[in-house]
């Protein structure tokens, strides 16, 4: 039977970068059968809502999900909850994906366009496992109130379970094992009670499941400051969404370009998974054809690998991310002058 990718192009210059993934998915996996969904401000404009109950179903029936990028100034003032934003966390949330594994590359050739000197973040090699449907983003209540005296008062609610926690961990262990052996479970256990939880369920699946792994637990400001300092120091880094949020924008600059990384979103095994380049919608180039596509061909890159069983095809597709870097292909944000077409050339010529 033939598999299906669900293709999410979204806002501003999402439609670009899923342009070059078609090319490439074209020579790469003509078998593949590529299917497309309006998603975020568009799905808005078109459908009143930022992804319909349709695009969701056709979501949860395909083999894997990849998304462009939503949002973008034109919807700022949509409702709320038609925000495109908003669509982006219901999806998640309806697929079920837990478990975000944004890994923060330094490409040998882009080691000169960190902020970091080259020393310190030459050969890095870092996973963030952020959990993705709980915590901050999801928990109730949450709501604005005006209080007697009128000050108002905004409620947020940070919730985790021990098999939110649980079954995210487990992931982040699964992959260390893959990898250099290695987990620090990022939290404030200093000061939060879902800290505190995080800290005693991860140290006590490790004890009973994963003892083999090297397990480390750091308080998250404190991770936040060794990213900058030494940041070889980290293989997996387990975290909550909000934290995971946050450190794994401060991890993708170490690389040299928020437009070269990719994510995948992960959810019970035979499920399809969610993938997306982390950069935003970024309107202020959106249109001009000169947006870094490599994010996006590398989520490509991660859904053959993690949800499609075609792992060849991955690799050779990371090998000619690589070759065309190292040739000197170069878009804007990583100093060159290509366009996104010709960076898709550079990467198909690879191929
Ligand atoms: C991300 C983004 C999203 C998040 C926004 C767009 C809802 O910042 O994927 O990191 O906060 O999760
Ligand atoms: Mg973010």
């Amino acid at each position: 039977m033939s598999q299906t990718l669900l293709l999410l192009p979204g806002d501003g210059i999402g439609p670009e970068v899923i342009g070059e993934v078609r090319r490439v998915a074209a020579a790469l996996t003509p078998d593949l059968t590529l299917d497309e969904r309006d998603f975020g401000g568009i799905s808005y404009d078109r459908h009143g809502a930022p992804i319909t109950e349709e695009a969701i179903a056709t979501a949860l029936a395909s083999d894997a999900v990849l998304m462009g990028a939503v949002g973008g100034p034109k919807w700022a003032g949509a409702p709320r909850d038609k925000r495109p934003e908003m669509g982006l966390l219901g999806l998640r949330k309806a697929m079920d994906v837990y478990a975000n594994l944004r890994p923060a590359l330094c490409f040998d050739a882009l080691a000169d366009a960190s902020s970091l000197k080259r020393e310190l973040v030459a050969g890095l090699d870092i996973m963030f496992v952020r959990e993705l449907t709980g915590g901050v983003y999801f928990g109730q209540p949450r709501f604005i109130e005006t209080l007697p005296d009128g000050q108002r008062r905004g409620i947020d609610t940070q919730v985790y379970t021990t098999s939110e926690i649980e079954r995210v961990s487990r992931v982040a262990f699964e992959l260390a094992r893959g990898r250099r052996n290695k987990v620090h479970s990022l939290e404030k256990s200093n000061v939060m009670e879902t800290g505190l939880l995080w800290r005693e369920v991860v140290t006590d699946l490790h004890r009973r499941d994963y003892a083999d792994v090297q397990l480390e637990h750091m308080l998250a400001d404190n991770a936040a400051m060794q990213l900058v300092r030494q940041p070889t120091q980290f293989d997996v880094l387990l975290t909550d969404n909000l934290f995971g949020d946050v450190l794994s924008d401060e991890a993708a600059q170490l690389t040299g370009s928020l437009g070269m990384l990719p994510s995948a979103a992960l959810g019970a095994a035979g499920k399809p998974g969610l993938y997306e380049p982390i950069h935003g919608s970024a309107p202020d180039i959106a249109g001009q054809g000169v947006a870094n596509p490599l994010a996006a061909i590398l989520s490509f890159e991660m859904a053959l690998r993690w949800s499609l069983g075609r792992a060849a095809e991955a690799d050779r597709l990371f090998a000619a991310v690589e070759a065309a870097l190292a040739a000197g292909a170069r878009t804007r944000d990583i100093g060159g002058a290509l366009s996104t077409a010709e960076m898709g050339e550079a990467v198909l010529r690879a191929l």
